[in-house]
């Protein structure tokens, strides 16, 4: 009994010897496994007829068993082992990486046109000295009308220019020059700055939008004239549009600035020959200027014996639309990357 059973162990292990060489795969190797090891297993088979034998002559066959077990799982570990490594290679083989392809482009967006004028502009103003503040966006009437010497009675304050917010104690701002007010406040002259960003009025068409961007300027010091705002503002429209052009100042009326004037520049369009988009006049209308007025000195303690200064509000929807030849304001809003990717 006990010889034959030694016999039986030793024969099962020279079969699985011999399986082992036939069986490829992970799959094939489990099978294999439990061909032998499992609960209804060629071994256990064997391990159930072990009650049977004497006291005397179970440790010998029962050590004998083990030691196949041991055999068995080890060698299928081994083999589990080698499949597995055999299959990462295979499948490296398989997409090897090649790197004579050429590479997948990323795509990129870039920035939306008006962002890109305004940039433009603050570069061409820093380059001059000029030094970004910024304000609020909403704002009290104080610092959007009344120190900006825009009487009660003033059109502008009407109410359909003006989003006002819970009651009349707050509104959107609608021009950027309560900025000018804010910096004066903080910081005495001499003072050169500029103010970027958004403002709102309860208005919409073609050319008008109820949010739109403009830039501040403001130099204050001592005997600055309009030959300086003539200076530095007909270097900027030369910086952004080209030194062929002419500008023209024409006279104009602002609460906050006297005298006041527009700047008008030379139309690219018809060269000032008087075309549909210059209405004929051969000029287009690029901002608003003139020499702060004394009583807005009043209103921040600037004393106007002393100081004078310029101020200027430029239109940045406006300039994008001249600068890329765009006709419907409303396009820049909307953000179709159809219309945005053009540019
Ligand atoms: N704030 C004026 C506007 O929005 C522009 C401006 C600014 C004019 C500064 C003169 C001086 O129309």
């Amino acid at each position: 009994m006990k010889d034959s059973l030694l016999q039986r162990l030793e024969s099962l292990r020279e079969d699985f010897s011999k399986s082992l060489t036939q069986v490829s795969g992970e799959h094939s190797l489990q099978e294999l496994k439990s061909e032998y090891l499992g609960k209804k297993g060629r071994l256990t088979e064997v391990l159930k007829e072990m009650g049977r034998l004497s006291a005397a002559d179970r440790p010998a066959v029962g050590a004998k068993s083990n030691e196949v077990k041991e055999h068995i799982e080890a060698r299928i570990a081994e083999a589990l082992q080698q499949a597995k490594s055999q299959a990462i290679e295979a499948e490296l083989a398989r997409d090897r990486f090649d790197p004579t392809l050429p590479g997948r482009p990323e795509i990129l967006g870039h920035l939306h046109p008006v962002t890109q004028v305004m940039k433009q502009c603050r570069d061409i103003f820093e380059r001059l000295g000029f030094v970004t503040a910024t304000g609020p966006e909403i704002e009290d009437e104080y610092h959007n009308f009344e120190a900006l010497n825009i009487p009660e009675a003033h059109p502008a304050r009407d109410l359909q220019d003006t989003f006002y917010l819970q009651g009349k104690t707050w509104l959107l701002r609608t021009h950027t020059s309560p900025v000018q007010i804010r910096q004066l406040a903080r910081q005495k002259p001499p003072l050169r700055m500029i103010a970027p960003g958004a403002v709102y009025r309860c208005d919409s068409d073609v050319t008008h939008s109820p949010m739109f961007h403009q830039i501040e300027g403001l130099w204050v010091d001592e005997k600055i004239t309009f030959a300086d705002l003539k200076g530095v503002l007909a270097r900027f429209v030369k910086d952004l549009f080209g030194d062929a052009l002419q500008v023209r100042f024409r006279p104009s009326f602002f609460p906050f600035t006297e005298p006041s004037a527009e700047l008008d520049m030379t139309c690219f369009s018809c060269q000032g020959k008087g075309c549909h988009l210059c209405k004929g006049t051969g000029w287009i209308e690029v901002l608003g200027c003139g020499m702060v007025d004394p009583s807005v000195f009043g209103f921040v303690g600037v004393d106007p014996e002393k100081y004078s200064g310029f101020a200027f509000g430029i239109g940045m929807e406006r300039l994008a639309m001249l600068k890329f030849g765009i006709t419907d304001l409303r396009l820049l809003f909307e953000n179709d990357v159809r219309f945005l990717k053009q540019f």
